[in-house]
């Protein structure tokens, strides 16, 4: 292994400093974490799964102009991307009811929201990622308002295209959280998309059982979490139902053709 730098670590990722200055690698990890990590398993596997759903979802993204931090995938973990400024705030839309809403407003799991809702929660683990408003947001310097409007417009077209993507391979998406990063380039700054879109981040609902196929199944102690994500791939057509996931060494891959 050569001895790169590590910039970040978090809890399910690694940045590492990329070849190029402005760029990173960013290493999928195989933990999985619930609760602010006082739930915590490794899932053998997991890593490689979420490296190829997100290089995926997010190929797409980047080609129907909706901009990411990614540039390609390099090998079974990692891909190199576009160094940001992380917003510090995780961005969720729901289409239905469940986990938290659920909760919160006592809306039972499953039902479908009158229309889409966006929600703001404050990136600060020791504090439990507390929801926020836009009040908050501007008042406290973490993103303007015309900032807010690109995120919140980001984050409409993206669920737009995740709605159709998935509904188009018998899933229905439920709800997803996204990051999104300030990218300079000279003396202009745009919002773009980073950190990772995948079974971690997504609820996923098989639309003919309504079998969970994300991470609530770890989350609520279900099982079959790593055979969830494999289906979630396998349907996407992104992964040979025989291909090893458990593989740990890099593998160089040519092209992320998909
Ligand atoms: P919630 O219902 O628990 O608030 O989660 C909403 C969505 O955000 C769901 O798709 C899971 C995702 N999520 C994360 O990706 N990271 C987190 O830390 C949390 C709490 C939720």
């Amino acid at each position: 292994m050569s001895k790169r730098r590590r910039i970040y670590e978090g809890k399910a990722k690694i940045l590492y400093e990329g070849p190029e200055p402005g760029t990173l690698i960013q290493f999928f990890k195989d933990d999985a974490t619930a609760f602010n990590k006082k739930k915590h398993e490794i899932v053998d596997g997991k890593g490689v799964l979420n490296n190829r759903i997100s290089e995926h979802i997010f190929t797409h993204l980047n080609r129907i102009g909706i901009p990411t931090h990614f540039i390609r995938r390099l090998n079974m973990r990692e891909q190199l991307i576009r160094e940001v400024e992380i917003i510090p705030l995780e961005v969720v839309v729901r289409n239905v009811a469940a986990g938290s809403l659920a909760e919160r407003l006592g809306i039972p799991e499953g039902e479908v929201l009158p229309r889409s809702i966006i929600e703001f929660y404050y990136k600060k683990d020791e504090l439990n990622d507390p929801m926020v408003s836009e009040e908050h947001i501007t008042a406290f310097g973490w993103a303007s308002p015309p900032e807010i409007d690109d995120m919140m417009s980001l984050a409409v077209r993206i669920n737009d295209f995740l709605c159709g993507l998935f509904l188009g391979v018998g899933i229905q998406l439920v709800d997803f959280k996204i990051e999104l990063g300030r990218l300079f380039e000279g003396d202009m700054m745009r919002i773009i998309l980073a950190d990772e879109i995948s079974p971690d981040s997504c609820r996923l609902w098989d639309i003919k059982t309504q079998e969970k196929m994300d991470k609530d199944r770890f989350r609520r102690n279900m099982g079959g979490m790593l055979e969830a994500y494999r289906e979630v791939a396998s349907r996407l057509g992104i992964m040979n139902e025989n291909e090893p996931v458990r593989g740990k060494g890099p593998v160089l891959v040519s092209s992320n053709d998909d």
